[in-house]
């Protein structure tokens, strides 16, 4: 494909700043020791807002090619906002990405759409690329309506979203029942929700944008299953990953099955 395999590692809420510097350590280690080409993919890791800092510092001494990003942002820009962290803190941070719309924020803090439009707004405003996340529950996929459930999420964010913008974007299509579960969908299910969405994107924008814009798999991807789903799902353009995130040994090994 022409777009760059692209693997995020979603850290949720592990690893204090100090298991965050050891973590990126170890990943830069691994990877020399695996003669990794960092051309070959992409890397991202979004750690808790405050262990961002930590991987900023080793990122920028050591040179690594490693991104990195937030796991939500606020929408408004700064002031009596209590428990809020902009979008440009995060972008003078160095922050490349910002998870919208993770399936835990939408059930747990009732992040709805009209937050999710903003958060993108102030995402791409910022000079960074949001991570639109989408995907349907037990239910949806139960009655055979996970595509149009999935589509749909993704155009009700993106509805309004000039071109430009919509080509920075990235998605994350993470099925509800599988996040978190050992339960992975089947490439042939990551393939059909893939296309199903850069299908959308055809209609919406020009087939060019659409061939641009990354989609990512999320849910239960392991060292175990990355090959597979890679291999197999060609309109999927890397993954994200949670429980498999935080141990650097096998987000290393994950990362290297992703080419
Ligand atoms: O953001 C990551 C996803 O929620 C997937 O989590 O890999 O632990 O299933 P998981």
């Amino acid at each position: 494909a022409t777009r760059k395999p692209l693997v995020v590692g979603n850290w949720k809420m592990n690893l204090d700043h100090r298991e965050a510097t050891y973590f990126v350590q170890k990943l830069a280690w691994l990877l020399r020791d695996a003669h990794f080409d960092y051309d070959d993919c992409d890397i991202a890791l979004l750690p808790p807002f405050t262990s961002i800092r930590s991987v900023q510092v080793l990122v920028d001494a050591d040179k690594l090619n490693i991104r990195y990003g937030a796991q939500t942002v606020s929408v408004t820009a700064q002031g009596a906002f209590t428990g809020d962290v902009s979008a440009d803190m995060l972008s003078a941070l160095g922050c490349t990405y910002v998870l919208v719309g993770h399936s835990e924020r939408r059930r747990y803090y009732a992040d709805d759409d009209a937050l999710l439009v903003d958060q993108v707004r102030a995402v791409l405003a910022a000079g960074m690329t949001p991570i639109l996340c989408v995907g349907e529950g037990y239910e949806e996929r139960r009655e055979g309506i996970e595509l149009d459930y999935a589509v749909g999420q993704v155009d009700d964010i993106t509805r309004d979203l000039s071109e430009e913008d919509a080509a920075k974007l990235i998605v994350a299509y993470e099925p509800v029942w599988a996040i978190g579960t050992g339960l992975v969908a089947t490439p042939q299910s990551a393939q059909d929700a893939a296309a199903a969405i850069r299908q959308h994107f055809t209609h919406i924008y020009s087939a060019e944008t659409a061939q641009k814009i990354r989609i990512l798999y999320g849910g239960s991807v392991t060292a175990s299953n990355a090959t597979l789903l890679m291999n197999e799902a060609h309109d999927m353009d890397g993954f994200l990953v949670g429980g498999a995130s935080l141990q650097a040994e096998e987000f290393a090994s994950i990362i290297r099955l992703t080419l």
